[in-house]
């Protein structure tokens, strides 16, 4: 091997011995003082990293849990942009991970801040289900604080099937939608996988428990979030990121006839209720999809209580999903 060029020894070592490592992963240069004299960088930046993460899945009231934590004057979620939003997506996108820590910093606000007590987070509902994603953020934030909603699986895969359907021109209805198999290359089995992937949540919990330990992470009941976010906002505050000062929910949300839902309120009490997207009207599913749900999640669901009792302690109402799917 010592005849080998430089290229070529890469060429050995990124395609033969250690694929993996063909991309790069970024590690935290706080941590380690030679990266950090490479990395040229301030210490005070350390500070602006984001402290949790709200990491999904989709549609089970994760712009919700983010709008409602936004009131917190010492909670500041990252900036938004026109493509993705209030999500960065930093960690599941390959190119939007690509353009680097510097980038990713730059998303927070660090002026007019009191950085010791202010506490950055974002909020990407594409983490949950993304394996790369864990990996990530595990090299870069190794003691982030990570949100989790569950919401029962059914139930969100109908209302990520409403959020296509309303925003594509496709036309599927959902019963014939969940009858698809096979042809993995048409639009509308991609459409049936993004409905009903995530929802399988043993199978990415686990995946989530063999980067960061169980005291990292706090999985919230969606459902009993959905009806009302009160004493989850309390607990959150103080229980798991421990603010200095937290404010009585009260303060942060109210509930607003119109909308149906709780909203958040901001610092002059006005409402900051949602757009229309969410918390759409839609019809209840069929009774065919009804069935097919519940067969479907039967045994990701018991999985749930089996693999993952080191989590579910702090969610109760797991036990309510699996009767349902039961039932
Ligand atoms: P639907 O529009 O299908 O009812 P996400 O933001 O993660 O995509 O989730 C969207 C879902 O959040 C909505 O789905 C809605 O049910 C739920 N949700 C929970 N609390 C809400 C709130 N206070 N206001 C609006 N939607 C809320």
């Amino acid at each position: 091997s010592n005849d080998l060029s430089t290229s070529e020894l890469a060429q050995k070592y990124f395609y033969d011995y250690y694929p993996d490592e063909q991309m790069p992963i970024f590690t935290n240069p706080c941590n380690d003082k030679i990266l950090m004299n490479l990395w040229n960088g301030n210490r005070s930046l350390c500070l602006v990293f984001p402290q949790f993460l709200i990491v999904g899945p989709q549609k089970t009231g994760t712009t919700a849990l983010y709008s409602m934590l936004s009131q917190h004057p010492d909670l500041h979620p990252s900036k938004k942009n026109s493509i993705t939003f209030e999500e960065l997506q930093f960690f599941s996108n390959d190119t939007i991970y690509y353009n680097g820590i510097n980038w990713y910093l730059s998303q927070f606000d660090s002026d007019n801040m009191d950085l010791n007590r202010s506490i950055n987070f974002e909020k990407s509902a594409t983490y949950f289900d993304s394996i790369l994603a864990m990996k990530r953020i595990k090299a870069l934030l190794p003691n982030i604080r990570l949100i989790i909603i569950l919401t029962e699986p059914g139930t969100r895969a109908y209302s990520r099937y409403q959020h296509e359907i309303a925003r594509t021109n496709q036309t599927i209805k959902f019963d014939d939608l969940l009858q698809l198999n096979g042809n993995q290359s048409s639009n509308e089995f991609h459409l049936r996988q993004r409905c009903l992937q995530p929802g399988h949540y043993a199978e990415y919990l686990l995946q989530w428990l063999s980067y960061f330990s169980s005291k990292q992470i706090y999985i919230i009941d969606g459902d009993a979030f959905r009806r009302d976010p009160r004493v989850i906002l309390n607990d959150i505050q103080i229980s798991f990121i421990q603010l200095e000062n937290p404010l009585n929910s009260s303060e942060l949300v109210r509930y607003n006839k119109k909308k149906g839902f709780f909203c958040p309120v901001s610092n002059n009490k006005r409402f900051q209720c949602l757009g229309k997207s969410k918390g759409r009207y839609y019809e209840n599913m069929s009774s065919y999809a009804r069935k097919f749900l519940n067969n479907y999640y039967l045994l990701h669901n018991r999985k749930i209580c089996l693999n993952t009792i080191q989590l579910t302690k702090r969610f109760l109402s797991l036990s309510k999903i699996s009767h349902t799917a039961e039932g």
